[in-house]
């Protein structure tokens, strides 16, 4: 695959890139990775093509795919998401409805007895009087009855989360040591991060040829039916312990979507693949079960190798400070990836294909060839064959870790065919 490059496994070309750039997410990759499979594929120019991405994320694919007028269609587990995927696949707006929806929000702010609840975790980042104003905007949103204009305003007002913090708080996670200088009020950031978004949608094309459906890949989502897409281009988490929980926080409780650990894990995390220790309790785990699953029975000899490596990693594990639990880790994300990469197979027509940006992985030091390792379980599951396109070296994240280890860490292209 000669148009892979190093920046394909990062968000950073989306940041340049109108309705991209929407939403500030660093575990994106870049839409132009979508573009050129679409041209090389010629999804664009072959009748009924549809692009599947079971981990819609901040919606890269489905963005992209409705760029280029193609099909598209994705799951995205986690609620705070889904709504933003949505306010950036709605480019139909009328000029007039956002400038009244904008006076109306501005006039809801010159009464200043503001009805304000806010999270504690709010407190401690933004300024009392802009966290008020943030409120208010929120509670006016919320109040506006039609649903594209509810949700490009939520999307804008998420984007302000960003921009009027005391700290960083999604680089992924709050960045306490870093304090950020706020030239601007919350309403000159709103009000212009609303009519820059406004701006980008007008000339496109309003065909909306791509849908997102809130629902966890791991399970069949019936409304997207057998063989119906021919190609599929994601990239799921990686195990590499982010927690994808943590890293919306801050919206989620804003939103009150969560407002605590436990609503976390139980509204955000437990509908995810397990991509971090934090998604379990270490009870959660019996092996005897384990070797009883379908994931064992159907790749019995690629399990048995996941359980050597997950004793290494355990037996590494009993001499560190943190004693994260990696090496469970290890065995339910492959379990997870599983039953993903069956629904994937499910999706795809016969000749489909899947492009997977991934990443290796070294819990504790330990070498752990995920791509390889996935490669392997589509094979078992009924994709006839497998290539694995590295697209460049990265270092580890496993913050935990306190003497880092040296093995170099790869990003691939895994094409399923
Ligand atoms: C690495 S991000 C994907 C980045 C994305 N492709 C982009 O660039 O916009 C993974 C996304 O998958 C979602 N996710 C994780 N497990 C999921 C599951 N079981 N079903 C649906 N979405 C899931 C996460 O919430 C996260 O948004």
């Amino acid at each position: 695959m000669i148009f892979l490059h190093t920046e394909i496994g990062s968000a950073r070309d989306n940041f340049k890139s109108p309705i991209h750039n929407w939403y500030k997410f660093t575990a994106g990759f870049s839409y132009k990775f979508v573009e050129e499979i679409i041209e090389v594929e010629g999804l664009n120019i072959k009748p009924n093509s549809r692009i599947f991405d079971p981990f819609a994320g901040c919606g890269t694919t489905l963005v992209s795919s409705q760029k280029k007028e193609v099909f598209a269609v994705g799951n995205e587990g986690q609620e705070f998401m889904f709504d933003i995927i949505n306010a950036k696949l709605k480019w139909k707006l009328d000029r007039k409805k956002i400038i009244h929806y904008l006076d109306r929000l501005s006039y809801s702010l010159t009464n200043k007895d503001f009805n304000y609840n806010a999270n504690p975790l709010l407190d401690t980042l933004y300024e009392e009087m802009d966290l008020k104003i943030l409120y208010q905007i929120r509670n006016e949103i919320l109040g506006i009855k039609e649903k594209r204009y509810k949700l490009f305003f939520k999307l804008a007002l998420s984007q302000t989360l960003h921009k009027v913090s005391i700290h960083p708080i999604a680089v992924p996670y709050i960045s306490r040591n870093k304090i950020l200088k706020n030239i601007k009020s919350v309403w000159e950031t709103f009000s212009e991060i609303s009519l820059n978004m406004l701006s980008d949608t007008e000339g496109l094309n309003q065909d909306e040829t791509a849908v997102v459906y809130k629902h966890d890949s791991r399970k069949i989502n019936k409304r997207i039916l057998d063989n119906s897409c021919n190609v599929c281009i994601t990239s799921p988490p990686y195990l590499n312990n982010l927690d994808y929980g943590e890293v919306s926080k801050v919206h989620t409780h804003f939103f009150d979507i969560t407002s605590s650990w436990n609503d976390i894990t139980n509204k955000v995390r437990k509908k995810l693949v397990t991509g971090a220790t934090t998604h379990y309790n270490q009870s959660d785990f019996n092996l005897e079960k384990f070797l009883k699953s379908e994931f064992y029975k159907e790749n019995p000899e690629i399990v048995n190798q996941l359980i050597t490596l997950s004793t290494t990693i355990k037996n590494i594990a009993k001499n560190r400070s943190g004693k994260k639990s990696f090496d469970l880790l290890t065995l339910f994300y492959f379990q997870d990836m599983y039953l993903v990469l069956k629904e994937i197979r499910r999706v795809l027509d016969n000749n489909g294909k899947a492009y997977l940006i991934l990443g290796d992985s070294a819990p504790y030091g330990v070498y752990v060839p995920t791509t390889e390792i996935l490669g392997r379980i589509a094979v078992n599951i009924g994709f006839s064959s497998y290539e694995i396109h590295k697209i460049r070296s990265r270092g580890t994240k496993w913050k935990s870790l306190k003497n880092r280890h040296s093995i170099e860490l790869t990003e691939n292209v895994l094409l399923l065919k």
